[in-house]
């Protein structure tokens, strides 16, 4: 006969909060030992290398101009080597490269989501890779906004501080303000700053339903876009990243169209396909439920597919791969990211590849990982480049009609008076 165990005792409220307690002690010791030996993060240094790699100048170029000291010079530990903080190495590069600055007169920062209905397919580490990889290798001025109460994408650029609510999103939609000014902080990367997350964010699911009962006027999809619009057109930031949660919730519908852009990381395997088609299925209806209902219907400059964590060596993923090149060309990146271990390393020491010291045993595997995501942070420069050039188009254009109309009027007022 089968011997049955008896039960343990019942899990209770306070036994919960033990687990819940352990849990969070267990994460701060090993945030500590992580970032020892002050709990801080802090940015990596560049040497020339990597400087001429960064800039696209010769190697010899680099050294003769920091001779100038036209620009930065570095500090030099011994006569053979120097190296550069990551705020000089953007002053370079924004020097450099500065035919690809965005007219701040005439273009306004672009926002791209990064949305997936599922769980776990790098949405947090592509945000992070992309507001480095773009700020370092553009020297674009990044705002990152982690709209996911699982709050991991904070975590790892806000690694040693407690998030106050007042620091995330949710004052804009509770109603407190209506500017995102006031949650942004600085964080240990310069050129990225954050509007973070925290556990607190789960109650904006509840209060957006609310009220838009209260307001039927109210546009509850629309909160994060316009608290946005302050920092979007003052110039400070280029680019503004939204992390989102995994599923379609009120908060990622905010971080959606608050955007120009939506980038889907899509690993290739069945479920997480299967998951993408679901999500795209949704945000179409809903997308029409909107437009009829208000009349306003939601546009894109671009919707990147972009494999991830792909493993070639794995004939499935191959196979499912096809299946996505199929359904979604030409949105598919040519670029994918492969699966590596290195990433996996990044985010456990709350990093990215492009916190990753190249001198590191895994220097192969890291290089491998971090020229994928080199080559995707160009891809989509290219692309906010082109929405740049579309806006510089189209104010010109205004430009153009404003002045035509005053001349009509000043032809019509000098023919009234002749
Ligand atoms: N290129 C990669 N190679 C290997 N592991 C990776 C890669 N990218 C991400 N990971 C790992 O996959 C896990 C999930 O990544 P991440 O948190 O970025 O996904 P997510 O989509 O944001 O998840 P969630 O939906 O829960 O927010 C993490 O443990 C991360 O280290
Ligand atoms: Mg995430």
């Amino acid at each position: 006969m089968r011997k049955i165990q008896p039960l343990p005792p019942e899990i209770d409220i306070a036994t919960l909060n033990m687990i819940s307690d352990r849990a969070a002690d267990v994460i701060d010791k090993v945030r500590d030992a992580m970032l020892a030996p002050d709990s801080l993060k802090v940015s990596p240094k560049f040497n020339s290398q990597q400087l001429a790699d960064l800039t696209g100048l010769e190697l010899g170029n680099v050294q003769y101009r920091a001779k100038k000291g036209e620009l930065p010079s570095g500090v030099q530990p011994d006569s053979k080597r120097r190296s550069w903080t990551l705020p000089e190495v953007q002053q370079w590069v924004r020097s450099v490269k500065a035919n690809n600055l965005r007219n701040v007169d005439t273009t306004t920062a672009v926002t791209v989501c990064i949305a997936h209905f599922k769980g776990g397919v790098g949405k947090s580490s592509m945000v992070a890779s992309l507001a480095q990889g773009l700020s370092l290798r553009t020297g674009a001025r990044v705002l990152i906004i982690d709209s996911d109460p699982q709050a991991s994408l904070s975590t790892l650029f806000v690694p040693e501080a407690t998030i106050e609510e007042d620091q995330t999103v949710l004052p804009l939609f509770t109603g407190v303000t209506d500017s995102i000014r006031g949650a942004i902080s600085k964080t240990y990367w310069a050129g990225v700053d954050i509007v973070a997350a925290s556990p607190a964010l789960f109650s904006a699911e509840f209060i957006l339903p609310t009220r838009q009962i209260n307001n039927p006027g109210f546009e509850f999809w629309k909160v994060l876009d316009a608290g946005l619009e302050d920092v979007r057109n003052s110039g400070e930031y280029d680019i503004i990243l939204i992390d989102t949660p995994p599923s379609l919730s009120f908060l990622t519908l905010n971080a959606l169209f608050a955007s120009n852009a939506v980038v889907m990381p899509l690993p290739p395997n069945n479920l997480d396909f299967n998951s993408s088609i679901l999500f795209w299925q949704l945000f179409t209806e809903t997308c029409e439920k909107f437009a009829k209902m208000r009349g306003d219907a939601k546009k894109y400059h671009f919707i990147d597919i972009v494999p991830s964590k792909v493993d070639r060596a794995d004939s499935i993923s191959v196979a499912v791969q096809s299946w996505i090149d199929q359904a979604y060309a030409p949105r598919v990146v040519p670029h994918g990211i492969p699966k590596t271990s290195i990433a996996a390393l990044a985010s456990a020491s709350f990093g990215s590849v492009y916190d990753m010291d190249s001198s590191s045993a895994q220097a192969k595997t890291l290089a491998r990982a971090r020229d994928a995501y080199d080559q995707l942070v160009d891809y989509i420069d290219n692309q906010i480049a082109g929405i740049w050039e579309y806006q510089h188009q189209q104010y010109i254009a205004s430009e153009l009609k404003i002045a035509e109309a005053q001349r009509a009027l000043d032809r019509a007022r000098k023919s009234q008076g002749a």
